[in-house]
């Protein structure tokens, strides 16, 4: 890449974002691993959790390439326990967590009268009890670093109306609760807590399965904005609010949807 091209895609440069430990969910692909990429660029020490392993490898190799070596942990996010391992290795390595930005969900599509009791927990484990335990394991790292940022990834979509992600959308009107929440009680530690609620982005995964011609058509008839939307164009939101320029910024959520209406 080109410095034009690196300065066009990466922009500003956050100083306060400078060596700062970072953990990252779901940063082996999608908007996570463009998540992962601002990060290293602006110098953090960076882990994620994911485990998916053939694009997270291939995901590495490239970064490698390119001089940077971020912390991986192969767990699965569903496992309370595993969480806490890798959670603790990083902290071994890294030293005390002070931004986390919760990011892995899955949006896979249901029918309401196929959800079992058994794929809904699936569903509330996947997209949302992690963001909840992931915070809790870092918030004593925050408390002790004097504060912290977290930065929850919900969704447009519980609010714009799609069909066949009912128990997704719940799990993200969950995260804005989350977020609340959080920020309410963490405030006296100055722990901020921010959603950041992507519209439709254009990720590998949402070009394979969902963007055809018609996809094109509605996101020309709802965005303000006539174009598609790029994972880095969530991941410099990300930025913003997991550094100090957004230091009296705490329990919002923000949306980055091109105005969808
Ligand atoms: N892409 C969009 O249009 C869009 C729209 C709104 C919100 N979002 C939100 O943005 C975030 C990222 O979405 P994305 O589109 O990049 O998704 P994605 O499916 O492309 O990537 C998700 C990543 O999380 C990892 N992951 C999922 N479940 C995991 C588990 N149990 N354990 C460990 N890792 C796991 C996956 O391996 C993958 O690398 C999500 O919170 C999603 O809800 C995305």
């Amino acid at each position: 890449m080109t410095v034009e091209a690196r300065q066009a895609v990466y922009g500003a440069i956050y100083p306060s974002l400078r060596d700062r430990v970072v953990l990252v969910t779901g940063g082996g692909s999608g908007i996570g691993e463009e998540i992962v990429r601002h990060f290293v660029e602006q110098g953090s020490r960076v882990a994620f959790i994911d485990n998916a392993e053939v694009p997270t490898r291939s995901f590495l190799e490239q970064l490698a390439a390119e001089g940077h070596r971020p912390h991986w942990e192969d767990a699965d996010l569903t496992d309370v326990a595993a969480v806490r391992a890798a959670i603790g290795r990083i902290r071994a390595a890294f030293g005390p967590i002070e931004i986390l930005v919760n990011n892995a969900a899955n949006d896979q599509r249901v029918k309401v009268e196929d959800v079992t009791s058994e794929y809904w927990d699936d569903r509330i484990a996947v997209n949302l009890k992690h963001q909840f335990f992931c915070a809790q394991a870092v918030l004593d790292d925050m408390i002790k670093a004097g504060g912290g940022s977290i930065v929850n990834i919900g969704s447009f979509a519980y609010d714009a109306g799609f069909s066949d992600v009912v128990p997704y959308l719940c799990a993200k009107s969950g995260v804005v609760g989350l977020t609340r929440g959080l920020a309410f009680d963490y405030g006296k530690h100055n722990i901020r807590v921010n959603c950041v609620m992507p519209g439709w982005i254009m990720t590998k995964r949402a070009l394979e399965n969902w963007v055809g011609e018609e996809g094109r058509a509605e996101q020309d008839r709802r965005q303000c904005l006539k174009r598609p939307l790029q994972p880095f164009e969530v991941a410099k939101v990300v930025l913003f609010y997991a550094s100090d320029e957004s230091s009296a910024c705490t329990r919002q959520s923000y949306l980055v949807d091109g105005g969808w209406v």
